[in-house]
């Protein structure tokens, strides 16, 4: 029988190194910044220490930076919330690490518990807020990087039907 994948390695591959790509050392794809942010959220010894929760203020600490990308760690008491906002012209990727965080958009809510992940697109507006009795703790990757978080302060628009 044959097909088209029926490709095979005879020997060891790893004795022909230069037919492998080289890892990539920093992540570019959307695909890279959401195993960036699962590997993080993995491996506790990188961020748990660094939890804060502070009643007065969502709590930030930029944990990595790279060519394109920063990862911040957020802590949320109960009843903190971002507020609505967007994230200019940043894409990102959001991670629940601990607890539970609500996320609100002009399309509804939904609950994130530990181990959700979001991505979102330039332009994209949400809120995101701890409505639970828990703390929460959540990581950021933007692409490149946060410069801006434009606050929305009108409420979002609800689907009209169109008319002529
Ligand atoms: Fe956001």
């Amino acid at each position: 029988m044959n097909s088209d994948n029926d490709l095979q390695i005879a020997g060891d591959i790893l004795e022909v190194p230069h037919l492998l790509q080289p890892p990539r050392e920093h992540p570019a794809t959307v695909a890279e910044f959401v195993g960036l942010a699962r590997s993080i959220a993995a491996d506790r010894a990188q961020w748990a220490h660094l939890v804060r929760y502070d009643a007065t203020t969502r709590w930030y600490h930029r944990l990595r930076t790279g060519p394109g990308y920063e990862v911040w760690l957020l802590s949320w008491v109960p009843g903190q919330s971002s507020g609505r906002h967007d994230h200019g012209r940043s894409s990102g990727v959001l991670t629940v690490l601990e607890g539970t965080l609500t996320e609100r958009t002009g399309r509804g809510t939904r609950a994130l518990a530990a181990g959700a992940q979001r991505v979102f697109a330039p332009g994209y507006v949400h809120e995101v807020v701890n409505d639970a009795l828990e703390p929460a703790v959540s990581l950021h990757v933007y692409h490149p990087g946060l410069s801006e978080m434009p606050m929305h302060t009108s409420p979002y628009c609800e689907a009209r039907p169109v008319t002529a």
